[in-house]
């Protein structure tokens, strides 16, 4: 029994390979494009009545890059995109998917802005939102709205 698991292993880590590098692959299609899910979606529940910050991960397991052009929100009319550089944020119209990466929102760093909420979320709620991105189809999200003081890395 204890021979069998070499060879499996070894043969995963070769298709492994293949699916990542492309060069010496032939099958070109498909192998070339972005492909977009996104994780971790989550919104503190908000302290001000008209405006929330979202977080969410655009994992891309395509070969090519793609761009996140807008999000919008049955939540808000007016969600914006920021990244924050050394404490100061700022407002990005787009935000690069690396080909075999991930674009990250997370607490501290890049986030998406809710203003002008037309009801303040309250932990429980989802919010759906859909994301528009330069290449691929748009994605929907429905983002689950957690306690203000929600950490991800302890879950609670
Ligand atoms: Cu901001």
């Amino acid at each position: 029994m204890k021979r069998l698991a070499a060879p499996a292993a070894l043969l995963t880590g070769a298709l492994a390979l293949a699916g990542c590098g492309g060069s010496a692959g032939s099958d070109d299609s498909g192998g070339s494009r972005a492909e977009l899910s996104v994780s971790s979606s989550y919104m503190p529940q908000p302290v001000s009545p008209d405006m929330a910050a979202g977080f969410l991960t655009v994992v891309n397991k395509g070969g090519t890059a793609d761009k996140l052009t807008s999000v919008t929100s049955t939540a808000s009319g007016d969600v914006t995109m920021h990244s924050t550089m050394g404490g100061a944020m700022k407002e990005k119209t787009s935000f690069t998917v690396p080909a075999h990466g991930r674009l990250v929102f997370r607490s501290g760093g890049n986030h998406l802005m809710f203003d002008a909420l037309k009801r303040k979320p309250k932990q429980g709620d989802t919010v759906t939102l859909k994301l528009t991105f330069a290449k691929s189809a748009p994605l929907t999200v429905e983002m689950p709205v957690k306690s203000a003081t929600y950490n991800p890395s302890t879950g609670h």
